[in-house]
């Protein structure tokens, strides 16, 4: 039966955009809350913000080119600023120097490429004077005595919060995601009025798709994982800078959505100085991991100051998109197989079709590990749909059911990244 996640699931590969003020101090995203800079002093960043050359088209089309299938912008970040031009509050783009509503830009252009779009919304908001400050364990005046003290409304921020939330929901078009984060200590689930905010949400966007983190951070999967799963749940589990070494199942071993979200570097946020950059080659095959286990690979950019993706980003999504050009057949729609990992890579399954991985050099032909040879319909390398042709002779005869295949004298893989042979089954095993 058809399932409004069917998409999620099936797209495998999403963009997470980290991008507001803090591409300008360009020392990540929690920069306020690790220099404990007050709100006056990150005011500059707020007058001065006049992103340029922000196109969200070359975005979208970065995406695309990549083999993503969707993509979620940062609405609003722990800072408190406003990507979009929300009538409850002035901390927001259209009254900077830049003056654009760039959420509605950045929905219409990735809209425009097909690509599904959602939206992050921190639940957090080191900006607004009645979300908690001193004592709380992340605001960027938690242990500054002149707070100490102040009395905070929080239903006033609740109401707030809510408010925003419902303006993304009524005057953007139809969102395919939202991305709340995060929920810590005491404020968890209805610490949020999160039951009250899910129906408000589901009501005005009955097809969105939201995360788990109303309950829980990165860390927990929350009640989702359970048999007994709350209203705000969420559609899919958010782990962070982690692929779940065996996936993620519920406590009864049924298997649950899940996405992991991935930055390029180590940073969410626009870094000047982290050069630290994942090779193409080591995110396809964590892209193929993620896959594997039956889940999705959020992966992030940060765009810098001027609205610009970096370029080491740029050029990391170009390769992947090269090797997903002619290899997404084994992403789309695939999951887990089955069968035991090979010695050699992964195996990811599409019904009747299952795809080998082969990312190591092999010596003599390859092993079909898992399936006997008459179970086997055909036998294709995926990039060219030529066939490789079962061996048989005495190299092989010592495994009679297994079916071996050879991409051909040379040592080398035809695709030295990752190699995809294509089997097709004669049934569904
Ligand atoms: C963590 C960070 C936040 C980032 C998020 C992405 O929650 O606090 O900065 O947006 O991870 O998953």
């Amino acid at each position: 039966m058809a399932s409004k996640t069917d998409w999620f699931t099936e797209s495998r590969f999403g963009m997470f955009i980290h991008w507001g003020l803090y591409a300008i101090p360009a020392r990540g995203e929690w920069v306020r809350s690790v220099e404990r800079i007050s709100v006056e002093r990150y005011r500059q960043f707020f007058e001065e913000f006049n992103p340029e050359s922000y196109d969200p088209r070359k975005w979208a089309k970065a995406a695309k080119n990549a083999g993503m299938k969707y993509a979620i912008l940062t609405a609003k970040h722990h800072d408190g600023f406003c990507l979009f031009d929300s009538a409850l509050t002035s901390y927001k783009s259209t009254n900077t120097p830049c003056g654009r509503d760039l959420v509605r830009e950045y929905l219409e252009a990735f809209r425009a490429e097909g690509l599904k779009a959602g939206l992050y919304y921190s639940l957090l908001d080191w900006h607004h004077e009645d979300y908690p400050h001193y004592g709380d364990a992340n605001h960027p005046m938690r242990d500054n005595e002149s707070f100490k003290g102040v009395s905070h409304n929080f239903s006033r921020y609740l109401d707030y919060m809510h408010g925003q939330v419902e303006e993304l929901c009524t005057n953007y078009g139809r969102l395919d995601l939202l991305w709340f984060d995060f929920s810590y200590g005491s404020l968890c689930g209805e610490a949020w009025k999160a039951t009250e905010l899910v129906r408000m949400i589901r009501r005005h966007q009955p097809n969105v798709l939201i995360d788990n983190r109303l309950e829980v951070s990165g860390s927990g999967f929350g009640s989702l994982a359970t048999k007994k799963p709350s209203e705000y749940s969420g559609d899919f589990v958010s782990p962070e800078q982690i692929i779940p070494p065996k996936g993620i199942c519920r406590e009864d071993g049924e298997p649950i959505i899940w996405e992991a979200c991935v930055t390029m570097n180590n940073h969410w946020g626009y870094c000047q100085m982290d050069k630290h950059f994942k090779p193409a080659d080591m995110i396809v095959k964590k892209l193929v991991e993620c896959v594997s286990k039956g889940g999705n690979l959020l992966l992030n950019v940060g765009p810098d100051a001027k609205g610009n993706i970096p370029d080491e980003s740029l050029a990391i999504l170009d390769s992947v998109g090269c090797w997903m050009s002619k290899n997404s057949g084994s992403v789309y729609g695939c999951g887990v197989s089955g069968l035991a990992k090979p010695e050699f890579g992964r195996i990811t399954r599409n019904g009747a079709k299952i795809y080998y991985h082969v990312t190591e050099n092999h010596i003599g032909f390859i092993p079909l590990e898992g399936l006997s040879k008459d179970q086997i319909k055909s036998v294709r390398l995926l990039e060219t749909g030529s066939e490789l042709q079962i061996a048989s002779g005495w190299i092989t005869d010592n495994y009679p059911d297994m079916a071996f295949v050879s991409f051909g004298d040379s040592p080398l893989l035809p695709n030295p990244i990752d190699t995809v042979i294509e089997v097709e089954l004669k049934g569904n095993i």
